[in-house]
């Protein structure tokens, strides 16, 4: 069995998958997946990478299989590894959640607060990214979540135009998202490095990445080319699923 194979085996077992797949995506309709962002924000130490759900080629031609394979096995698993550095004397820390642990961010120790910032959001972050990239999904919003859309934006297509118009605008390294607040209001916002809405209370429905690691191999600085083809592939049923009712 393959490193791959592996990891999908082992995280599936262990989680009872998780994001919608091509075998799966007719039922998930009946009953919404579970979803991959909300298994790893009830992990705790030690966290471990998710499977990614799908292969490396299936969110292609928006994704390429390289950089699938790379951004999932290199850069998420180097937040992984690197938030259970962190905690791995923070004994104080290890019972808490990650949802927990990003909320509480204020709360946290100093030698601890800012490696969870990044390699704890990072975390949450990109397994935010892969859940709503998981292929076969709706191509556009449907029941509640749409109807919120029309409510706070007017159009899906204005919805859009604001993720790309805040993913265009996040200068350096970061996040584009789409965030429900505790009222139920949809907003879109950027965020720097992996600073996470999650910190602020929101709850993401849409993240996209804009770090150039998630599209310099086939886009190398067509930031705005990248953005339309992830924009455009988007699966609206793990994003429902995400708003909820
Ligand atoms: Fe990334």
């Amino acid at each position: 069995m393959d490193r791959r194979n592996f990891l999908r085996t082992s995280a599936g077992a262990a989680a009872g998958l998780t994001v919608m797949s091509a075998l799966d995506a007719s039922s998930a309709k009946a009953t919404p997946p579970r979803l991959l962002i909300d298994d790893v924000l009830s992990q705790k130490y030690p966290f471990t990478l998710p499977a990614l759900g799908y292969a490396d080629n299936a969110v292609e031609p928006a994704v390429d299989a390289q950089t699938m394979s790379i951004h999932h096995d290199k850069h998420h698993a180097a937040y992984v590894t690197n938030l259970n550095k962190a905690l791995e004397t923070q004994t104080a820390l290890q019972g808490k959640t990650l949802r927990e642990l990003l909320t509480g961010l204020a709360t946290l120790p100093d030698g601890a607060r800012n490696a969870v910032r990044n390699n704890g959001g990072g975390h949450a972050n990109h397994a935010m990214f892969w859940t709503v990239l998981a292929p076969n999904g709706a191509k556009a919003p449907s029941g509640t979540l749409a109807a919120a859309i029309m409510r706070d934006f007017g159009s899906v297509a204005a919805c859009t135009a604001a993720l790309k118009a805040a993913g265009l605008a996040q200068f350096g390294s970061g996040w584009t998202w789409l965030v429900r607040d505790g009222g139920g209001k949809l907003t879109v916002r950027g965020s720097a490095n992996q600073d996470t809405p999650i910190t602020d209370g929101g709850k993401p429905i849409v993240g996209v990445d804009v770090w150039e690691h998630a599209y310099y191999l086939k886009y190398q600085n067509r930031r705005t080319d990248y953005l339309d083809a992830v924009l455009g592939a988007l699966n609206w049923d793990t994003a429902a699923s995400a708003y909820g009712a």
